[in-house]
Order: C-alpha cells, then structure tokens, then sequence
C-alpha cells in the first residue's frame, strides 16, 4: 500500500499561531486559562493542560490570572469583562477573523444593515455577530438568503472557513435583496487550500483517512468533499480508530488533515497505516509528484507519481 499525504494539510497560520502564543503564556505564578477550547482537538486541548493551560467555558469560572482568546476570536464584551475582572488578556485571534469583526464593524458603524454569510452557531460567527452590536443576519443558504427581507443597503462579511464557491452563491442571491449592496470576502484561502487538496488527493485513491477532532466543522467539511469527489472517506480523530479492514485490497491510501490537527496526531496516523500493512510503503506528498517515477528522497519522504 501507498501512502499519500494532502499537500495542504493540518494547522493553518491562525491556529499554529494561536497554540504558540498559548503555549509561550505559561506562567508558575499565575493561572492561564483558554476561553473555550484553543482548538477543536482533544489530544491539543489535554497537551496544554499538562502544560498548565485549563480550559473555561465562560470568562466567570477565571478568577484571575490570563485569558487565552482563541483564534475564533470574541465579542467586545468580552475584552470588557475581561478588563473588570483584572485578567490578563492573551489576544489569540487570527488576524484574518480579526480582519472580518472589523469590516462587519466598519460596515455597520456606515448604516449597512450587515449580512454573514456563515453558520450561526459558528463561534467565529458569534464574535463577528458581537462586533455588530447583535444586529447582523445570519444566512448559509441561498434559500435563507431568500427569506431576508428587503434592506436599502446590505454589507456582506464571510465566515473565513466558508467554502468560496458557495458564498457567491449565497451573495448572488442577497443582490436581490437590497438597492445597494458592499461585500467584503473575508474567506481565508487556508479552508480552500485544504479542500482542493483534499479533493485532488481523493481522486486519486482508493481510500482517504480525514484526521482531526469530531466537532471540528473544518475536517467534518474535509470528509464531506472527499465523498462528494468519489472517494470511501474516514473521518478520525486519532490513529486508534484506524481499522486494519478499511485497507484489504487497497493499493493507494490518502491521508488529508483539518486545520486545527495538530502534525504529531498526523503522524501517528500515518504510522499506523504503515504498520496495517507493512509491505511496499512508499510516502508520497502530492504536491511533487511526477508521472511514473521516484523523483526524489527528503528526510525520509519519498516522491513517485501515482499516476
Ligand atoms: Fe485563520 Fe484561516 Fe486558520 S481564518 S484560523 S488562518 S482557517
């Protein structure tokens, strides 16, 4: 069996950069706390608490000390009750979720009525929601576009993980909805990175294990794509879910990770995989392939075509 890992893969800018600034806040003379979890992984959120790090649900449970903002980022509220309460704040937000609060706040402070385009209970979406005093709509479909009702002018933020061909769709249909009409593409392109790379993998193996946390939308997303592209897809959250069956008779094996996995969870995996199947291992990565030959050896990654 082949093993072939998505170029794009695992943690993007904003999350790396979120687990470093937690882990650089770690402090023996006060408590540090993560307001919810720093990421969507498990494995992540017990490391940082081996680290010291604990997890709070709501800025009340800390009693003092640091607050960890995540990358999802929050509402102003928070920073506010954050000052009250004397805690240190850690301003963990990735910039492009920062880029988006602004612009929905910029958009709402000028008098458009401000339209996300994303899922409501998104808690990135429930910061950018914030930033708008809790004026914005909230419309992940074209047929909740559709029920909007009739606003002079519309200012459109995207959820920066939303899939781009779907908020044109969306944004085609809010057109119709207003006089005049602002749109912000506040998409990342790491969500879209991940999924053409997951797509262009999926179509080329026999079968594509998607690792990262259950509740992560991203890698649930990642799954979904891979489906859709033909491809018998596995989500996991760790390498001890791998079943030894799912690679009878599989020639070639892809494996593709979300944004918020870290690469040691990636790696365990792929040992797995090569321990089910120990004969003819090759790793591959997708991104430097060329047609029928092994092209090169890096550390210890092998570069073929797998046609
Ligand atoms: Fe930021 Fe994009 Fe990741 S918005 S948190 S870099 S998916």
């Amino acid at each position: 069996m082949k093993i072939v890992m998505a170029e794009h893969r695992g943690f993007c800018y904003g999350v790396k950069r979120a687990v470093d600034m937690a882990l650089a806040s770690t402090n023996a003379n006060c408590p540090v706390h993560t307001l919810g979890p720093i990421i969507h992984n498990p494995q992540m959120v017990s490391h940082l608490k081996a680290q010291g790090i604990d997890t709070a649900n709501k800025l009340d449970e800390i009693p003092a000390g640091r607050v960890i903002i995540r990358s999802h980022g929050v509402g102003p509220e928070v920073y506010h009750q954050a000052e009250t309460q004397q805690l240190e704040v850690v301003d963990a937000t990735c910039p492009h979720v920062k880029k988006a609060q602004q612009a929905a706040h910029a958009l709402l402070t000028v008098g458009y009525q401000v339209v996300i385009v994303g899922e409501q209970h998104h808690p990135e979406v429930q910061s950018i929601i914030a930033w708008t005093n809790h004026k914005a709509q909230v419309v992940e479909t074209p047929a909740e576009a559709e029920a909007l009702p009739y606003y002079p002018r519309i200012g459109v933020v995207a959820q920066t993980t939303f899939a781009a061909k779907e908020f044109e769709a969306i944004v085609t249909v809010v057109k119709t909805k207003c006089e005049e009409l602002k749109i912000e593409r506040t998409i990342c392109t790491a969500t879209d990175l991940r999924q053409q790379a997951a797509i262009d993998l999926a179509k080329k193996v026999d079968i594509i294990i998607i690792v990262g946390g259950k509740s992560s939308a991203n890698t649930a997303r990642l799954a979904s794509v891979c489906r859709e592209a033909g491809s018998l897809a596995y989500h996991i959250e760790s390498a001890n879910e791998l079943k030894p069956e799912w690679f009878t008779g599989v020639q070639v094996a892809g494996i593709t990770a979300g944004a918020s996995t870290p690469d040691w969870v990636i790696e365990e995996v792929y040992k797995k995989m090569e321990e089910m199947n120990v004969t003819d291992v090759v790793k591959l990565e997708a991104g430097s392939i060329v047609k029928g030959t092994v092209v090169g050896v890096r550390h210890d990654e092998v570069f073929v075509d797998i046609g």
